[in-house]
Order: structure tokens, then C-alpha cells, then sequence
């Protein structure tokens, strides 16, 4: 039997993903018509030995009892229990873990995946777990592995490792200058034996802590939860060189979510997967709805997700890489390319819609043009990743961006909106280039 850990975060992370984060929690972005952490439960899912994915965050309960419910519908027949498990406060990346380890040993699985919950992959599970399973009994952890250029390997958790072993010698996260090219994608399968090493990093915390509580005459030592554990830090760099720690390379495709602009790219990939695994999902040309009723929508140039709830006029042309949500409306002669449009969103007759998202309850008039920068990662470097800027430069002027309008933001007729983010609740009366509307 195995299980699945899925790392959500909470509230006050994300900023770079804001206004979008304002209304629905990062893990519940959607992704081709898919909560972003849908699409790791599928990926889960597929292993025939999954019983159990422990969703661990610190998001109140009520922001994920709807999407947990869901889940657990869907998946009720393959005889998967998932759950939400709520940190009473931030614990980190380990910590939370390690709070209810008691969860996760429940029913004695073999071994655990966890899963960074702001990943998006062709997440390759079961070859993870056939590794980790073939490596010696010392094995704790296998990371899942892929090659970033460089540069931007320096923002991501770097290991060095034995090509024929898999065996890790040392592993830095986020380093200041070069260490490997091999990043760490947030994506491990453990064996049972972790919790050792995690009770030894809590219980040598506790000493430390009662220690500096005496010595400064209060309560809580340096400031920090006891039960806050950085698994990157305190787990993986101590492991590497001891033949605990393997890295498995994989070829897959793979992003972090970490801008809005990375939302379109990751939308456009899974989008993708879905002609092998689920083509049914697709909206094909001159054809009907992917899902749903049956309805004739308009031209579209693949790949292209439409929810089935949606009302698209024949005239509109969408694609490629478009995701329209439940309830949307969709005027005659509108294009819409590289765009997530989200629920009950409506646009109007003639307009264009271009590398942008759409918020949930907008309205864009009829003729009007909303358009963005594409972030891709640069396709004439080997093994780039996203880029993902801060909202502003050095000169304080906004990065060009895919345009974001927020939750029931209300474009006019006829307006146009380059590379701007505008947030919730805004009715524009002109149009603006390069600026966040607040
Ligand atoms: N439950 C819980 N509690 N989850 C947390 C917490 C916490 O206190 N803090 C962070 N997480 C979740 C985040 O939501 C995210 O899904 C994941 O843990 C990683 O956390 P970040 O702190 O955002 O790390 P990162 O994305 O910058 O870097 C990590 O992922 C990279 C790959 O995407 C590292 O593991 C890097 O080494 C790695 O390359
Ligand atoms: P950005 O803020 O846009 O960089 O979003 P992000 O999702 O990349 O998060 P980042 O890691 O940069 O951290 C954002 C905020 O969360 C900062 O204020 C950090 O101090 C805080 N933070 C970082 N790691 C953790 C963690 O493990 N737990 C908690 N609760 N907060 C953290």
C-alpha cells in the first residue's frame, strides 16, 4: 500500500500569483478546467497500490472542505481516501509531515510520495517509486530530478549525484553560485524510516528550545514553532553523502506555479497531456464540447478546454491553448488565444483576448482588446525553465506580463489593456497599458 502527501502552503504565500490568489487559494487555480492540485491527485490516482493522499496546508478548513469533497467523490470508487489535514500554524515544508506522522503510518503503507503542491508535471510516479524501491534498504528519499540552465538553477534545490547509482552526495538548496544543473523538482517518494530522522531534527529542536526559553526567560525560543522543520534544509542537505538520499532524472515536463504568467504555460502543458490520457476532455475542431452536453461550439484551434456549462457563439474562435470555465458566456466574433477564462466570466461580441487571464465574474465589453506578454521559457536555451520576475523591475516600473484582470472586474466597450493587472471589483472607464489598477 502506498500513500501520497501533497505540501499546499497557505494564505499569506503566493504573493506573485496575486490578484489571482485573492479569490481562490493557489491549489485551487484551474488548470485545463482542473484545481491545480486535481492534477496531481489524477497523477496519484493512476498507481494501483494508492490508498491514501493527505492533502497538509494551513489554508482553513472551510476554503478546502468543498474541493476535498469533490475528491473524494470522484474517487470513491477506486477506493482512494482523501483528506484535508490542516497545520495549526506554518510548520514548513517538513514540519507538517511530521505533526501527523501518525496519519500518514496509518495502515503501514510500504513507502510515501510527497508532492509539492506548486509543481506541474507529467508526474512520472510509478517509475519514481520503481526506482526508489530498487535502490539499497538505506534509501529514505528519491527526489525526482530534472536539468535547469545554469542560471536559473540557482533558484531551486541543487544536487550533485552518481548517474549509475542515483546516490546523492551533496545537495544545496537555492545555492548562491553554481552547484548542478540537476534541480530538485518537489517530488519524493519516502520510506517509513524518514520519521526517525524527522523525530531526531524535532527532539534536538525541543532541547534547543527549552534551552533558550530558560535563557531568555520566556516561552518560545528564538521566535520559531517548534514543530517548524525545513525539509530542505534540515532533511536533505544532512542525508546527502550517508546512501539515503537518490536522485531519479527524468525527461517529463515539468514548471513551478509560481507568477500568473506560469498559469498560461502550465495551462498549455496540460492541456497537452490531455490528448494521451484524456482526449474526451478536449475540445476538438468544428466539434462539440469536450465533457458535455453535446452542443456545437465554435472553431477552435487546438488545444482548447471547454467546461460544458459554458455558452460559446459559433462565430467565437478560440485556441490554441485556451481553458473556458463553468458558466462562462462567450459573445459572437471573439478570439481568445493563450487564456484562461474563469467561471461565469463573459465576453463580449468581437473581442480579443490574448495571453491573459480572465477573472471569475468579469465582464469585457463588446470590442474591446485585452492582451499580455507571453513568459515562456526561452526556447533557444537547452532545459529552460520559467522565469519567474518579481511584479516590478529595479526602476519600479511593471514587468510585462500576461494581462490579469481580478475577480468581477468590468472592462467597457471598445477599451484596450496591455500588460496590466487590475484587481478585483473594478469597473475601468478607459484604457490603461503597463499598470496595476488597485
Ligand atoms: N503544509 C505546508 N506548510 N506546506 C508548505 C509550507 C508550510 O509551512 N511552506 C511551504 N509549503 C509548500 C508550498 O506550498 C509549496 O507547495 C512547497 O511546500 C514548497 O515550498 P516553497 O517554500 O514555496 O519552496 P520553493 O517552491 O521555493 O522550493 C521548493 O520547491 C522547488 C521545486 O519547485 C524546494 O523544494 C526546491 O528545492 C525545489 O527546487
Ligand atoms: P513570493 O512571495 O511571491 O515569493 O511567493 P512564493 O510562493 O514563492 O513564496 P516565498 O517562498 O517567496 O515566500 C513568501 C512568504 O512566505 C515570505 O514572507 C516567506 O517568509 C514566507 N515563507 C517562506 N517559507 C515559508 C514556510 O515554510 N512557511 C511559511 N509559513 N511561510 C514561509
Amino acid at each position: 500500500m502506498l500513500k501520497a502527501v501533497i505540501l499546499i502552503g497557505g494564505p499569506q504565500k503566493g504573493t506573485r500569483f496575486r490578484p489571482l490568489s485573492l479569490d481562490t487559494p493557489k491549489p485551487l487555480f484551474p488548470l485545463a478546467g482542473r484545481p491545480l492540485i486535481a492534477h496531481h491527485i489524477e497523477a496519484c490516482a493512476q498507481l494501483p497500490d494508492i490508498r491514501e493522499i493527505l492533502i497538509i496546508g494551513y489554508y482553513p478548513q472551510t476554503q478546502m472542505e468543498g474541493f476535498v469533497g469533490d475528491m473524494q467523490a470522484l474517487y470513491s470508487s477506486s477506493n482512494i481516501n482523501i483528506r484535508y489535514l490542516q497545520e495549526f500554524t506554518a510548520l514548513g515544508t517538513a514540519g507538517g509531515m511530521y505533526h501527523f506522522r501518525d496519519q500518514i503510518r496509518a495502515g503501514n503503507p510500504r513507502a510515501f510520495f510527497v508532492l509539492n503542491g506548486d509543481v506541474c508535471a507529467d508526474f512520472p510516479l510509478q517509475e519514481l517509486c520503481d526506482f526508489h524501491e530498487k535502490r539499497p534498504a538505506s534509501a529514505l528519499v528519491t527526489i525526482m530530478s530534472t536539468e535547469a540552465t545554469r542560471q536559473q538553477s540557482l533558484h531551486y534545490g541543487c544536487l550533485v549525484f552518481d548517474r549509475s547509482s542515483g546516490a546523492v552526495s551533496h545537495y544545496v538548496e537555492k545555492p548562491s553560485s553554481y552547484v548542478s544543473t540537476f534541480i530538485n523538482c518537489g517530488v519524493y517518494v519516502c520510506s517509513m524510516d524518514i520519521f526517525t530522522v524527522l523525530a531526531q531534527i524535532f527532539h534536538s529542536r525541543g532541547q534547543e528550545y527549552s534551552c533558550q526559553a530558560f535563557c531568555n526567560g520566556n516561552g518560545n525560543g528564538n521566535g520559531r514553532e517548534q514543530g517548524h522543520i525545513k525539509w530542505e534544509q534540515e532533511v536533505l542537505t544532512p542525508l546527502a553523502g550517508t546512501d539515503k538520499l537518490f536522485a531519479m532524472p527524468v525527461p517529463n515536463w515539468w514548471s513551478q506555479l509560481k507568477t500568473a504568467g506560469s498559469a498560461i504555460y502550465a495551462n498549455r502543458h496540460y492541456l497537452g497531456l490531455y490528448k494521451k490520457t484524456h482526449p474526451e476532455r478536449l475540445a476538438n475542431v468544428g466539434t462539440k464540447h469536450g465533457e458535455g452536453d453535446g452542443s456545437l461550439i465554435c472553431t477552435v484551434h487546438p488545444d482548447v478546454y471547454v467546461h460544458f456549462s459554458a455558452t460559446v457563439h459559433h462565430s467565437a474562435v478560440l485556441g490554441p491553448n485556451v481553458a473556458i470555465g463553468p458558466g462562462v458566456t462567450i459573445g459572437p466574433g471573439v478570439r481568445i488565444r493563450e487564456s484562461i477564462v474563469l467561471e461565469q466570466a463573459q465576453i463580449l461580441d468581437h473581442t480579443l483576448v490574448l495571453h491573459a487571464i480572465v477573472g471569475r465574474g468579469s465582464t469585457i465589453g463588446a470590442w474591446a482588446r485585452v492582451e499580455g506578454t507571453p513568459s515562456d521559457p526561452d526556447p533557444n536555451k537547452p532545459f529552460a525553465k520559467m522565469e519567474n520576475p518579481p511584479l516590478f523591475n529595479n526602476e519600479g516600473k511593471l514587468n510585462p506580463s500576461i494581462t490579469i484582470l481580478g475577480c468581477f472586474v468590468q472592462v467597457p466597450a471598445e477599451k484596450i489593456l496591455l500588460n496590466s493587472i487590475v484587481l478585483p471589483h473594478k469597473e475601468l472607464s478607459r484604457s490603461f497599458k503597463n499598470e496595476i489598477i488597485l
